[in-house]
């Protein structure tokens, strides 16, 4: 890999990144009370499978583990012969440990003064009645329920119903289509949907429910739809398979016996972009994931229980959501904040009266999210009491100096250690980052590995890079939190993350070593975009846009944007002699966007579509990105003398600059 290119960062910016060299020390108030202490990477590195482990006694087991790690690769077993309930180490224990009146959730609507609040006891019986309400729609261990539902305190009351009857869910974004939504219910083979009637964005009530009719007209294994009413009005009815959570649910048992399961019982199912059209199913397993979880929420939280109010501002249908609004908080006996809305529902300081009515300690976000508050300014921020924040965190892409910067003193306060994230679905929790109160932090890394885990930079034969270089970032050795395999193709797996390095998880990410030998991500390397944190593929998009009738051929690049990171670019041939005029075009460029938005979903609506006679290819057929990128990037043209026709680049490009109107 050359070093003047890396991921999607290129030329100057990569050098004027590389060259920076601002660090802030730990912070001496949190060194004091830390939950980690420095000596935490020393021990982990001398045995870190006995030192996960020894993180593992946190939990709540109704039989403990015989072996620790069982590592045939790429296949790992944590925690063998072991036996517990996900739901128990979630909820139950707090109330039998006396944490009863605790709070789990104070949930915020979209609509203003619309609040719930939630503690570790209503939760138990919340969780109880719905695992009884699956019971009797039939849900048996094994079985995969797909969830599709706005952030309502009902969609974790799902997940965790599901975990306690040992169902594994999987939790489908609402803002993905039907066919999305199809697509993900067929591959899980999903026999019941929970959903609801609709979800609140910006003060408007969208629907969500026809899109589980419309997608289950292809998935007819699905015998049962459990419905919770979110917004009210009118919805289409399907007897005998539709049924109201409020008249199932509410009626049932409020306790509700668990079973234990084995610690490699399947937990969920969570479906990621790769490089192909088709998404990944990564599965998730009990035991690992949930002392992996639960371990880097402790630590690199610095969490409190007695005393926090942590807010993972995310939606549960992305990994973060499942991980830190989830899991790792409710293991861990916190309490969190959960948030229905946009950050601008009700006005653009919604978050920061959030904050400032709830004394939130912690809070953790995207880059995305805080590149746009900062266009909005630190007026808002400003207008409202943020001295109970202590901690920060950043997660989903890389987060560019200047927001690092904007994060640390208008949101922190310049007292506020932030944390850098860096982790993917696949991880399923956190992997690289600082530690409050040990690592210094720098703008823009996220410095080193979490203890326990082998992470290392590597050039392309596989071998470590020396500080100041950069190349591939790979895992050396399992990890419990880590994805058990793609459901049901496990050739995909081995071929996806271990083959490229052998013996090693190839991440799909860019990395460099700096002189110090801290790490900084640097973006994708391979056809996956990271699109306001979300990551959505090249290949996914191109295939919808090919099944359009009119599209002969199309090529999607992820051009850098100032505030969703990357932004959608696709470039378009159509099929002989349609849209021939100017008006055709931008009605076909229009319909374009809205086939993307019902096959796929709003979020890989292009930001551009360029319509173009010809897509620019190698005498050998193959289609140059990179010069695609490059114009998407309005940068100069690099080398064009591989190309079959070097004139087809330059007439993309004055079709691009001659029709800026395509641009949202
Ligand atoms: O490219 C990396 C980027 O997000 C990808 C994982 O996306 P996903 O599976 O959707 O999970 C996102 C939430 C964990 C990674 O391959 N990414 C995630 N965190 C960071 C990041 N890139 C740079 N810095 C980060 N902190």
């Amino acid at each position: 890999m050359s070093n003047d290119t890396i991921g999607s960062i290129q030329g100057e910016a990569l050098a004027a990144l590389l060259h920076e060299h601002r660090h802030f020390s730990p912070s001496e108030a949190f060194a004091k009370s830390a939950n980690a202490q420095p000596s935490i990477y020393e021990e982990a590195a001398q045995d870190p499978v006995a030192w996960w482990a020894k993180e593992a006694e946190h939990l709540k087991w109704e039989k403990r583990w015989d072996t620790t790690l069982e590592w045939d690769l790429p296949f790992a077993k944590w925690f063998v012969g072991g036996k517990l309930n996900a739901a128990v180490n979630c909820v139950d224990r707090h109330v039998e440990e006396g944490r009863g009146d605790k709070v789990a959730y104070y949930w915020v609507g979209e609509p203003e003064g619309e609040h719930r609040v939630i503690t570790y006891r209503d939760l138990l019986a919340m969780v109880s009645q719905a695992a009884h309400a699956l019971e009797e729609l039939g849900v048996t261990a094994g079985e995969r329920v797909a969830i599709y539902m706005p952030m309502i305190p009902e969609a974790v009351v799902a997940m965790l119903a599901c975990a306690r009857i040992g169902a594994p869910h999987s939790v489908v974004f609402g803002g993905f289509s039907s066919e999305a939504l199809a697509g993900r219910i067929q591959d899980a083979d999903a026999r019941v949907i929970i959903t609801a009637d609709g979800q609140f964005r910006r003060g408007t009530a969208l629907p969500l429910k026809p899109q589980v009719d419309a997608a289950l007209e292809t998935c007819p294994n699905v015998r049962s739809v459990l419905v919770v009413r979110r917004t009210g009005g009118e919805v289409n009815w399907v007897e005998g398979r539709d049924v109201w959570w409020h008249d199932l649910v509410d009626r049932q048992s409020t306790t509700h016996t668990p079973e234990a399961f084995d610690a490699e019982h399947p937990l969920y199912i969570m479906y990621t972009s790769g490089t192909t059209a088709r998404p990944k199913g990564i599965l998730h397993t009990t035991a690992g994931y949930l002392v992996h979880t639960a371990t880097t929420h402790r630590y690199i939280f610095d969490l409190k229980p007695e005393s926090d109010i942590f807010w993972t501002a995310a939606d549960i249908g992305w990994v973060t959501g499942h991980s830190y609004i989830v899991y790792g908080p409710l293991v861990n006996g916190s309490t969190s904040v959960m948030y229905e809305g946009t950050p601008d529902a009700g006005g653009k300081d919604r978050w920061w009266k959030i904050v400032e009515e709830y004394k939130v300690s912690i809070l953790y976000t995207a880059p995305t999210t805080i590149r746009t508050l900062m266009k909005w300014g630190e007026s808002y921020p400003a207008s409202h009491d943020l001295s109970s924040l202590r901690l920060l965190g950043s997660v989903g892409e890389p987060i560019n100096p200047e927001a690092w910067m904007w994060y640390r003193k208008y949101i922190g306060r310049d007292n506020c250690p932030i944390v850098d994230t860096w982790w993917q679905t696949e991880t399923g929790g956190i992997m690289i980052t600082p530690l409050p109160g040990i690592t210094s932090t720098k703008p823009g890394a996220a410095m080193r590995a979490f203890p326990g885990i082998d992470a290392d930079v590597v050039d392309d034969h596989g071998d470590s890079v020396p500080n100041g270089a950069g190349g591939y970032l790979v895992i050396r050795k399992p990890w419990p939190g880590m994805l058990r395999g793609i459901w049901g193709d496990p050739e995909r797996y081995r071929d996806t993350y271990w083959s490229r390095f052998p013996g090693m998880y190839f991440a799909g990410d860019g990395a460099k070593r700096d002189e110090d030998g801290d790490i900084w991500l640097l973006g994708r390397v391979d056809d996956v975009m990271n699109i306001s944190g979300h990551r959505i593929s090249t290949t996914e998009i191109e295939h919808a846009l090919v099944g359009y009738p009119a599209v002969a051929e199309a090529a999607v690049v992820g051009a850098s944007d100032p505030i969703t990171g990357q932004a959608i670019v696709a470039f378009v041939t159509v099929k002989g002699e349609q849209a021939k005029s100017e008006e055709d075009g931008s009605q076909l460029v229009s319909d374009l966007r809205d086939h993307v938005a019902t096959t796929i979903g709003p979020i890989a609506k292009p930001r551009q579509i360029i319509l173009t006679p010809e897509l620019p290819k190698t005498r050998s057929g193959k289609i140059m990105r990179r010069l695609l990128r490059d114009v998407a990037e309005h940068r100069e043209l690099g080398d064009v003398t591989t190309l079959l026709d070097p004139t087809v680049v330059k007439m993309i490009d004055e079709n691009l600059k001659a029709h800026p109107g395509t641009e949202e």
